[in-house]
Order: C-alpha cells, then structure tokens, then sequence
C-alpha cells in the first residue's frame, strides 16, 4: 500500500529532476534577455537553484534515501513553452515580458510543490527536512516577487512601447537594479 511518504519520495524525486534540469536551462535564458536586469534576476536565481539541488540531496539524507529523479514533465513541458517564446520574441523588447512570465509560471508551480512537500515533512515528523523545504519554499516566493517587481519596473513597460526608440534596457544604467529580497 502506497504511504504518505511514497508520496513525498515521489515528489521529491520530481523537484531534483526539476531543478538539475532548470540549472542546464536557466544560461540559455540570460542568453536570450536582452534586458540586463533581467539576466542578472536570473544568473542571482541561478546560483541559488545549484544550492537548491544540493539542499534537495540534504533532504533524502534526512530520509535515509539516496537523492533520485522522476522525470518532471510539467517542467519540460514549461521549459518547452521558454524555448518556443525566446525563438518567437527573438529580436524584440517584447522577449523580457515573455521571459518573465515564464520564469513565473515555473516559480508558481514550485510554489506550490515545495509548499506540498514542507506539509508532508511536518506531517512525517522530519523537522530537519521541512526546515530546509521551507528555505527553498522562500527562496521561490521571493524569486516569483522579484520578477513581478522588475516586469513592473521594466520589462512590461518596455514590451507596451516595442517600436519606440527608446528600446533598450541594455544601454540602460540609470535605472537601479531590482533587489531580491532576503
Ligand atoms: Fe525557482
């Protein structure tokens, strides 16, 4: 019989997939920002992702598992969704609001994934595991806002004048990078 914690290995494995695979995805999305920053949200995002993968192989331990992958298909399927979005705003402004809205729908569905498993880890009595889900949990919240914080800032407004000559964030070094909150 399937137990709550075949559950929460499961999802587990789901979310190391997920994030090994947005570690290799994630350059070929600075790449195709042309907005610097964005592509600095993402190389901050990025960095925090490859800790994510090693906090994630913390979490087995805690488990006494060792870490293994379900292959994600919601990523690859909005990984797929990033790709077809970059090649069809190629050469516009428009490509940041494009990406943003990526990089959220992937924040949201780890929201609500590592929200799951924090509850299920309190839930199995694996303090030490839902401490260290509910830093990753807050790493994303705070990843999701921030690029709410820049599409306002930047990226929208850039997209809604596409075709004016002022379309360049690139050249743009007045404006104050977003911060990421702690
Ligand atoms: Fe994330």
């Amino acid at each position: 019989m399937r137990t709550l914690k075949d559950l929460f290995l499961d999802e587990l494995a789901d979310r190391y997939d997920s994030e090994k695979r947005l570690v290799i995805a994630m350059p070929k999305m600075i790449k195709a920002a042309t907005c610097l920053h964005l592509r600095s949200l993402i190389e901050t995002h990025l960095m925090e992702t490859e800790r994510q993968v090693t906090k994630l192989e913390k979490v087995f331990k805690l488990f006494g598992e060792k870490p293994s992958v379900n292959k994600c298909d919601a990523t690859i399927g909005i990984l797929a969704e990033g790709t077809e979005v970059a090649t069809d705003n190629k050469g516009s402004v428009v490509i940041n609001a494009a990406l943003v809205s990526v990089a959220q729908k992937i924040e949201h569905y780890e929201i609500a994934s590592y929200g799951c498993l924090r509850e299920w880890s309190t839930l199995l009595g694996n303090k030490p595991a839902a401490a260290l889900l509910k830093e990753i949990l807050n790493e994303e919240k705070a990843a999701n806002q921030a690029l709410i914080t820049l599409a306002r800032a930047h990226c929208n407004n850039q997209a809604l004048n596409a075709g004016d000559d002022d379309d360049s964030c690139v050249t743009d070094k007045k404006v104050k990078p977003v911060k990421r909150a702690a």
